[in-house]
């Protein structure tokens, strides 16, 4: 049976792939797609969001969201990394269809609170909407089987020094979602250079099958983009030549079968004041003399590395099935 999920995204680059593998995965019953401003504004977001459902040819319903961070003076978009238009400039053609009337917020907390069963949860930007949906209704804590987040590193940042973007595009906005009792997984970076990568010889098996699937055709266009991008920006390549990370990817491919994650329990906290850190978060890795500051806040489940090949396996027979 599949499990019912929603996704929340800001669909750039790593957003649409990852959007891929869950439309195509028997795993899910993808609800709705709720759009929240990120790596580009809320409209290009939900303009690319439909772009990506059209490949994967399962239409499914998507909702705008929060156009701003909570504090909107703090807004940072990630255009630089995703192109102006989010989709790396590639000329995938705008869909005929629309976003629903219905705001992304109250179609959270409307699709949560009626679920018979708890439901499925992951979010691949900035936490604005989930938290507003949580401010708004805190009982959807409760029937949230899982939360799986593309948030956070545990020895860096991408964005700043130690801060990752989706938690410094809103640090507040985070820290309401981890500091929420839901049972969390937190994708941060560090398993992007630990396994979590596709190689070369996987995006060659995903371009063939491209001649004749659509979203394998889109995936490979993501791919190709992303590695030409690492050069344009000037990135120091640490994964092998060829090879892409995307990030929201790994998290959607852990929220289907966490089982090919290394993961850890840790107390997290998010940081919205630091002057060098904020949007850092916090991870309590201390192995000796360990003083639970808040002895009765749930660990979250903290992925530090990936089995490579049971993660290329899992991609590979989702989208050549
Ligand atoms: C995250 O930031 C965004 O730019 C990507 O889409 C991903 O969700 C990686 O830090
Ligand atoms: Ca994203």
């Amino acid at each position: 049976m599949p499990r019912n999920l929603i996704i929340d995204c800001d669909t750039g680059l790593d957003d649409a792939v990852a959007l891929l593998l869950a439309l195509r995965s028997p795993e899910f019953n993808v609800l709705g797609i709720t759009c929240v401003n990120g790596n580009v504004n809320l409209n290009r977001v939900v303009i690319n969001t439909l772009k990506v459902v059209d490949y994967s040819q399962n239409i499914v319903p998507v909702y705008a969201g929060a156009s701003s961070c909570l504090i909107p003076e703090y807004s940072e978009d990630a255009s630089q990394v995703h192109g102006s238009d989010g989709l790396g400039g590639l000329p995938f053609p705008d869909s005929s269809r629309s976003a629903e009337s219905e705001h992304a917020v109250e179609f959270i907390v409307r699709t949560i609170m009626n679920a018979k069963e708890p439901i499925d949860w992951v979010t691949l930007g900035p936490l604005t909407n989930a938290a507003l949906a949580l401010r708004r209704e805190p009982r959807i804590a409760d029937n949230v089987r899982r939360l799986t987040m593309m948030a956070g590193g545990v020895h860096s940042g991408n964005t700043r020094y130690m801060s990752e973007y989706n938690v410094f595009a809103d640090p507040e906005a985070a820290r309401i979602v981890f500091d929420s009792p839901m049972d969390k997984t937190m994708v941060p970076l560090d398993p992007l250079f630990n396994g979590g990568h596709l190689n070369k010889e996987n995006i060659n098996q995903i371009r063939e099958a491209g001649k004749e699937k659509p979203w394998c055709n889109m995936a490979a266009q993501i791919f190709d983009r992303t590695v030409r991008l690492v050069h344009e920006l000037g990135r120091k390549q640490v994964i092998e030549e060829g090879a892409v990370s995307p990030p929201d990817l790994l998290a959607m491919a852990i929220a289907i079968d966490p089982s090919f994650g290394i993961s850890e329990d840790y107390q997290v906290f998010v940081e919205t004041r630091g002057e060098y850190t904020r949007g850092m978060t916090v991870v309590d890795r201390r192995k000796y003399n360990r003083v639970k500051v808040h002895p009765d806040r749930k660990d979250v489940r903290v992925v530090m590395a990936a089995d490579q090949n049971k993660y290329s396996d899992l991609i590979l027979s989702t989208w050549l099935a």
